[in-house]
C-alpha cells in the first residue's frame, strides 16, 4: 500500500477535497494507495479534527517549540517518516522548509500554491493579482524543490478575475478549482510517478 502524508497549516479544505477523492475513487483498490497521515503545525487546525473524524492518524509539531527551522524540520520528518510515505503533499502548509527537509523528500514532495505560477510567488496572490490588473487567476500544483514555489508545474487551473472581486471573492472561486486539480495531480503521481 503507498502511504500519502498530507501536512496542513488551517482549515484544509484540499486536504479533504484529497481524502474524500480517494474514498469515492476507491484508491485502495484501483491505486493501492490511502491518506495515511496529516499532520499540522498547528494543533489548532480545523482540518485535524476533520481528518481523525474520518480515522486517519493526526499528529501536530508546534513550530515555536524549536530553537529553529532545522530542528523542527527534523521532528517533522519523523513524524512523517513513521508512516513510510510515498507521496508528501503541502495542502495549506504555511512554513518555509529548509533544504535539508525538501532533499529528504526529493521527488515525492508536492505542494500546492493559489497563483498561475511563475507569477505571485509568495503571500497575498489574489490581491496582488487584483492589484495588478490580471485578467485570470488560478493555481498550481509543483514539485517542491529548495527555491520557493519554483519547483516543476504538475497541474494549473485558469479562473477569471471579475471587476468586483475582492481577494476574498477571488480565492473562493480559486480553492474551488484547487480541490479539483489536487486531488487529481495525486492520483496521477501515484499511478504513474513523478
Ligand atoms: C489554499 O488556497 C492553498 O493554495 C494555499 O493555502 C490555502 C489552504 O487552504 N497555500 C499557500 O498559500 C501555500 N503557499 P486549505 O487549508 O483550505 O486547503
Amino acid at each position: 500500500m503507498k502511504n500519502i502524508v498530507i501536512l496542513i497549516s488551517g482549515g484544509g479544505s484540499n486536504m479533504a477535497a484529497i481524502v474524500k477523492t480517494a474514498k469515492n475513487q476507491n484508491w485502495a483498490t484501483t491505486l493501492n494507495a490511502r491518506v495515511a497521515a496529516v499532520i499540522s503545525n498547528r494543533a489548532d487546525a480545523a482540518g485535524l479534527q476533520w481528518a481523525k473524524a474520518q480515522s486517519i492518524s493526526t499528529a501536530s509539531l508546534d513550530h515555536k517549540a524549536f530553537d529553529s527551522r532545522e530542528a523542527f524540520d527534523q521532528a517533522l520528518v519523523q513524524q512523517i517518516d513513521a508512516h513510510k510515505p510515498s507521496l508528501v503533499v503541502l495542502a495549506g502548509f504555511m512554513r518555509i522548509l529548509t533544504p535539508a527537509f525538501v532533499a529528504h523528500y526529493s521527488g515525492r514532495l508536492i505542494n500546492i500554491h493559489p497563483s498561475l505560477l511563475p507569477a505571485f510567488t509568495g503571500l497575498h496572490t489574489h490581491q496582488r493579482a487584483i492589484d495588478a490588473g490580471c485578467k485570470f487567476a488560478g493555481a498550481t500544483v509543483h514539485q517542491v524543490t529548495a527555491e520557493l514555489d519554483v519547483g516543476p508545474i504538475l497541474a494549473q487551473a485558469v479562473v477569471p478575475i471579475l471587476d468586483t472581486d475582492t481577494a476574498a471573492t477571488l480565492a473562493q472561486r480559486v480553492v474551488s478549482q484547487e480541490h479539483l486539480i489536487y486531488a487529481q495531480a495525486v492520483a496521477s503521481l501515484i499511478k504513474y510517478g513523478l
